[in-house]
């Protein structure tokens, strides 16, 4: 498995030389066609067939660069751990790692103790610069951002960090679970800080009681789930967070392409060519009540869009430290440090 501070060491190496996928073999219909066949039937069967293996060649090689957008205690975290521990997917937890911050008396830590407590939210560039920090040591990794943007500065500066790189999003995933739901769990929740993973006593329960499975350390509450505080972050999502959503129904439907492909040697004035389709950011709201309504519904769009995503072959030992905040917390408790 790979975290996130050895993805910086091992990060795959960006490859200069583009390949220009082509069919290896003309299509059938174009091989059988004979040489008294109007050039007009034939540009009419090859089109689809080429069209189709372009479409699912682009497929198979899209990288996931989500959001798991929704509610305080819509289930972000749970849905997002369990794609992680089935996916070479990495996670990132924007609550987790302010957590975590808190927790190791950083700088950061320091601004956000009260506002995290007080149910506000984190100030834009603050949150910018703690996610794209993570998000920049793994550029050719399958990822999932959960908790962010909360505002809608937030999502133009994530935005516009991400052309820069040219790694636009790919899919936001809209969990719309009622309110009525949501308050219900909250009461319910446990959560094993060093490592994020949160556990409900109706839905989700540890095998031992009060204890983590993994490590078996203790569980505890957040002190932002008391009634008082949850409705102030619910108040929040609906004034602040949730218009993000108008953003990406608008980036939903509009193209992008990406950057056009330049030989390392090519001349400036010299002609560069796109080597891969336009980009579409996909959007997707998945309603429900229970997980069992919600999961099957994730993981096909994951799937549907994403094709190439690998199943995870490592052992549980291995599997058990995929999410960032497991990774940070372990290195930073070797190395008696603070997340950065
Ligand atoms: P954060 O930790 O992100 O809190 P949140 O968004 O309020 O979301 P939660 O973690 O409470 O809920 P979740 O959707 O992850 O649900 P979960 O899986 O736990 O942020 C905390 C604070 O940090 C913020 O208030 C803010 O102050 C600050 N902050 C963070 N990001 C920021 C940003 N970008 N900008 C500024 N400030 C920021 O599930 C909830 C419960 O339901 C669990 O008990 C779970 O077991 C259960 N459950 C989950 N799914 C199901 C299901 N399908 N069926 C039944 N039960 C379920
Ligand atoms: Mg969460």
């Amino acid at each position: 498995m790979q975290t996130i501070r050895n993805a910086s060491l091992n990060a795959p190496r960006v490859s200069l030389s583009v390949t220009v996928r082509l069919p290896v073999r003309a299509p059938t219909a174009a091989r059988s066609i004979s040489s008294s066949t109007p050039a007009s039937l034939f540009r009419n069967s090859l089109r689809p067939v080429v069209h189709d293996e372009a479409q699912s060649d682009q497929r198979q090689s899209r990288t996931l660069r989500m959001l798991m957008f929704g509610k305080p205690g819509a289930g972000k975290g749970t849905l997002s751990s369990r794609l992680v521990k089935k996916y070479d997917i990495v996670s990132i937890s924007t609550g987790d790692l302010l957590r975590m911050h808190i927790q190791e008396r950083t700088e950061v830590g320091r601004i956000a103790e009260e506002i995290v407590a007080q149910g506000g939210l984190v100030p834009d560039e603050l949150m910018l610069q703690v996610v794209t920090s993570k998000l920049d040591l793994i550029p050719n990794k399958h990822w999932i951002v959960d908790g962010f943007p909360r505002t809608l500065a937030q999502g133009e500066l994530l935005n516009a960090h991400l052309s820069k790189q040219h790694t636009p999003l790919s899919l936001v995933i809209n969990l719309d679970v009622p309110d009525e739901v949501i308050l219900s769990r909250i009461s319910d929740r446990w959560v094993h800080l060093p490592s994020g993973r949160v556990y409900n006593l109706s839905y989700n329960r540890p095998k031992v009681e009060g204890f983590d499975d993994e490590t078996g350390e203790p569980l505890t509450k957040r002190p932002d789930d008391n009634p008082e505080i949850f409705a102030r972050r619910l108040e929040k999502f609906y004034s602040t967070t949730s218009p993000l959503l108008d953003l990406y129904t608008r980036l939903s439907q509009t193209r992008v392409s990406p950057p056009p492909h330049r030989h390392p040697h090519q001349h400036p004035h010299q002609l560069a060519f796109h080597t891969k389709p336009a980009h579409r950011l996909i959007l997707e709201s998945l309603s429900g009540r229970t997980s069992d309504e919600i999961w099957p519904k994730l993981e096909k769009a994951v799937k549907d869009n994403f094709p190439g995503l690998k199943e995870r072959t490592e052992s549980a030992d291995v599997r058990r430290r995929h999410s960032l905040s497991d990774a940070i917390a372990a290195d930073s408790l070797r190395a008696g440090m603070s997340p950065k």
